[in-house]
């Protein structure tokens, strides 16, 4: 291959690998958005109406973390912890998210504060009109 001929090949090697990170970047960064609605008056989600009830909701544990009927009385947090994939549940006793795998334990925000979780899980907004709870990331 001639100088002019491999210079020729590195930059279209090099603009298309340029091209290609660019992309992963941008698929990286994108962050899927939350925005559920509850109907606290449904069925699916009678264990809301209780202090310490949950319920699982497209990949968030949505509990109830106290009595009044308010958005703060609700949180919403990723379910799957972060150390290996496992569902976490609440334990109103200790106010904890706690992975049944290796003992992991997450507080109401998200906070790893036992066990080998890595990092916290992600916390979302709770808003309540009504008997309608809406979750948004
Ligand atoms: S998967 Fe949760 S602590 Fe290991």
């Amino acid at each position: 291959m001639d100088r002019r001929k491999f210079i020729k090949a590195s930059c279209a090697f090099c603009g298309t690998a340029l091209a290609g990170a660019a992309l992963m970047e941008s698929c990286s960064k994108k962050t899927n958005s939350v925005n559920l609605s509850l109907d606290l008056n449904s069925a699916a989600n009678t264990q809301l109406n209780a202090v310490g009830g949950y319920v699982y909701n497209n990949s968030i544990i949505i509990a109830r973390i106290a009595s009044p009927l308010a958005s703060s009385s609700f949180v919403a947090l990723a379910q799957q912890c972060t150390h290996d994939g496992c569902n976490v549940s609440y334990a109103s006793a200790t106010s904890s998210f706690n992975c049944p795998c290796h003992a992991g334990k997450f507080d109401t925000s998200g906070k790893v504060i036992a066990g080998p979780p890595p990092s916290p899980l992600t916390k979302y907004n709770t808003s309540l009109s009504g008997n309608t709870l809406t979750i948004t990331s």
